[in-house]
């Protein structure tokens, strides 16, 4: 059975099939509540396997940038302040900062349906990875992967492979890959 990858970013489906075999990117606009990433991607992935049809399981990252000095900002809302302010400017207001520590966090929330006539499940898994605001580096990656470096490379420096060896993603991803393969529907031979 596919899994439906629910985002617009094909940056984010490459990353997930480099963990996943059998995935499919879908792109629905589901409802963003305000909350933290927890309760903004299990909202969503609940919402989108609803109006995807109830049967295949959806998968739905929300993921945020969050900078030390700025008190978390803009964690949550990194989408909205992408698309205002964009990356230049953020880095620019980081610019000033003596401590320009920060780390990325993802939620990957699944819905499914584990038994055919029960209820609808939503389980999470998260990942994070601690960088540095620095100048924008790098045509790679998508985002704010230019302006975040870990261990002296940009995001936007590295490989897809690279990037989930170290990212928030793939460390989600990686650990969501562990939990799918002990589901009984998932084990060789079941169906
Ligand atoms: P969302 O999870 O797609 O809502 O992402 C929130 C914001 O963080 C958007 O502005 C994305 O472009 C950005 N973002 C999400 N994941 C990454 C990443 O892996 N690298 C850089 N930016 C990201």
């Amino acid at each position: 059975m596919p899994i439906r990858f629910v985002t617009s970013n094909e940056g984010k489906a490459d990353e997930a099939r480099e963990y996943l075999d059998d995935v499919e990117r879908v792109d629905y606009d589901y409802t963003e509540i305000q909350g933290d990433l927890e309760t903004v991607a299990a909202a969503g992935a609940r919402d989108a396997f609803e109006a995807l049809g109830g049967v295949d399981p959806v998968l739905v990252d929300d993921a945020g940038l969050f900078v030390r000095a700025l008190d978390g900002f803009p964690g949550p809302y990194s989408s909205y302040v992408e698309d205002t302010l964009g990356v230049d400017r953020v880095w620019r207001l980081c610019e000033a900062e003596d401590d320009r520590r920060a780390h990325f966090r993802t939620v990957l929330a699944y819905a499914h349906r584990p038994e055919e006539d029960g209820d609808v499940q939503v389980e999470t898994f998260e990942g994070s990875v601690p960088g540095t605001i620095v100048a924008p580096r790098g045509d790679g990656g998508f985002g704010y992967d230019p302006i975040f470096e870990h261990d002296g490379t940009t995001m936007a420096e590295m490989s897809t492979a690279e990037k989930n060896a170290v990212s928030h993603r793939g460390r989600a991803l990686a650990t969501f890959a562990d939990w799918l393969a002990g589901e009984p529907a998932q084990r060789k031979g079941a169906q």
